[in-house]
């Protein structure tokens, strides 16, 4: 967990950003009962496509079950809340996890694209019959997928720099209060 960020100003940006509102927040909760059950269809047919892309088939390879359980949890989180700073430390810790294991930053672009698919079709079979809500339904389901990926994002971002000034340090052999004070020191 990152100890230098703010995670009080990042979920009022990402929220600011993703249009996550309270009105938005009080529709996902409200659907999360009829939505539930059908929830661990969306895991298996995200893994099953995820398993047809040369690129991302590997990270799979015997580990498609548990992998498929934190999705499904995380999948069933964004119904049931709290839209808080806590789901914005949760998903920070989770866009570090896949920065861990390396994979590729546009995996999580391309990953909420094959979730919000797929989440289409299904509030759409579902609220077929009224229009105004499935609108709302779906406007709020871009919104909170759109923060979770949001807030993966900002995480690579710090991770991948920490990592990267890790390695030069190594490499190099200077303390990290040289760089430091290197840095402190330096402008352009
Ligand atoms: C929308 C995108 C994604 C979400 C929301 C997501 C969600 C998660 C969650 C909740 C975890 C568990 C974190 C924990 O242990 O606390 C996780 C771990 C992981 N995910 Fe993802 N994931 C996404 C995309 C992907 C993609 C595209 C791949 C690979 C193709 C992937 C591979 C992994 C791997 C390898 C782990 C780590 C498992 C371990 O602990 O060894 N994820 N993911």
């Amino acid at each position: 967990m990152s100890e230098t960020q703010d995670f009080e100003a990042l979920t009022r940006y990402a929220k600011a950003f993703t249009g996550l509102t309270p009105e938005r927040e009080a529709c996902l909760l409200e659907v999360s009962e009829q939505l539930q059950p059908l929830l661990a269809t969306v895991t298996d047919k995200f893994y099953e496509q995820l398993g047809h892309i040369p690129e991302t088939a590997p990270f799979l390879e015997g580990r498609v079950d548990t992998l498929k359980k934190s999705h499904l949890a995380w999948i069933q989180s964004l119904f049931t809340g709290p839209f808080d700073i806590s789901c914005t430390e949760l998903m920070y810790k989770v866009g570090d996890i896949h920065v861990k294991v390396h994979l590729p930053v546009e995996f999580m672009a391309g990953a909420m694209s094959m979730i919000n698919n797929e989440l289409i079709l299904l509030v759409i079979e579902q609220f077929a019959d009224d229009q105004e809500k499935m609108a709302l339904v779906l406007t709020s389901i871009n919104s909170i997928t759109s923060f979770s990926l949001f807030v993966m994002q900002q995480s690579y971002q710090e991770s991948t720099v920490a990592e990267e000034l890790d390695k030069f340090l190594r490499i190099s052999g200077m303390s990290r209060v040289l760089f430091t004070n290197l840095a402190n020191a330096y402008s352009d």
